[in-house]
């Protein structure tokens, strides 16, 4: 059976994606299983400097295990030092190699893009953290705008010179999540990843104060719990806009939660929080997909791809 995808204009052998923050900055999953047949792994989040993070306790397990709270603060080292001291190792396994990046302003986003456009070749596409919850307390949501998505997506797509597919990594905590995708795709993106976590926050009630060492500000929670919103998210974009490819990522455990999100009208799916628990996950996704497909008769993904919407 073809469980080849296309996500734009770039082909993978395989509809399942390591998800950003879940798979470190390098080769560390290789230890698992093979990355090349996976779709991609797409690495933890860089800025164009080095960054320290967020205070420790940075994850926390919640609703009873179904769900996972983290405020890790995008920590990284930098995309010069990812290109010279990860990325090797990294493209030596084989895999297809999705470089994240995020900024607090537009011209981070620029200056981090920059360093990727110099990069040698081997980098398959760049996702573009519009969304994560965790910088000064959610105060860098740019996925919140449409006008904001569309700001920092062009910057990105100027400075990489039409090298490299551009995809822009949303938030379901936004008025409307199609109206920032339509302003992404117009920016130049050729995908959308939907979703990241959601805005969360737990308190220890013993010790009456908060779990995460960023206090007050929180976390962002993803796991199963969060899946039907991705779902909806994924459904939603797809529907309004169906040429605009979509990556589907939420609290995907196993083969039957990446079928809903293809035929919700995810092209591909990203495994993220269910590799904490099995590093092994992202795999064993891929394995349980083809399993399903060849027991209902489905020749190739592909029929897959937002099928619920009867198009
Ligand atoms: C983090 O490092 O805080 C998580 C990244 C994200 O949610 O985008």
């Amino acid at each position: 059976m073809d469980v080849g995808t296309t996500i734009g204009a770039l082909a993978l052998p395989c509809p399942v994606l390591a998800a950003s923050g879940t798979a470190g900055h390098g080769a560390e999953l290789a230890a698992y299983g093979d990355l090349a047949a996976l779709g991609a792994v797409v690495v933890k989040s860089l800025a164009a400097e080095p960054w320290t993070g967020n205070p420790a306790p940075r994850v926390h397990g919640t609703a009873g295990g179904a769900a996972m709270l983290n405020s890790v603060g995008l920590q990284g080292p930098g995309v010069e030092a990812w290109v010279a001291d990860e990325l090797p190792a990294l493209q030596a396994t084989g895999a297809r190699v999705v470089v994240s990046l995020w900024g607090r302003s537009v011209g981070d986003f620029r200056k981090a893009a920059e360093l990727v456009a110099a990069a040698p070749d081997g980098i398959a596409a760049v996702e573009v953290n519009l969304s994560c919850p965790n910088l000064d307390g959610g105060r860098h949501l740019f996925a919140q705008s449409p006008s904001d998505s569309a700001d920092v997506i062009g910057e990105v797509v100027d400075a990489l010179g039409g090298g490299r597919p551009v995809w822009a990594k949303l938030t379901a905590v936004t008025a409307s999540i199609v109206e920032v995708a339509g302003a992404a795709a117009e920016a130049g993106a050729a995908a959308v990843t939907c979703i990241n976590t959601l805005l969360g926050l737990g308190i220890d009630v013993e010790r009456r104060s908060y779990v995460l060492g960023s206090g007050p500000a929180g976390g962002g929670l993803s796991g199963p719990a969060i899946h039907p919103v991705a779902v909806r998210a994924v459904h939603d974009v797809h529907r309004a806009l169906p040429d605009l490819a979509v990556i589907g990522v939420g609290g995907v455990v196993s083969g039957v939660d990446a079928v809903e999100l293809l035929l919700a009208g995810a092209s591909a799916v990203q495994v993220g929080t269910a590799t904490f628990a099995d590093p092994r996950a992202c795999w064993r996704v891929a394995d349980e997909l083809r399993s399903w497909c060849m027991e209902h008769g489905v020749a190739s993904v592909r029929e897959l791809i937002g099928a619920v919407h009867g198009r």
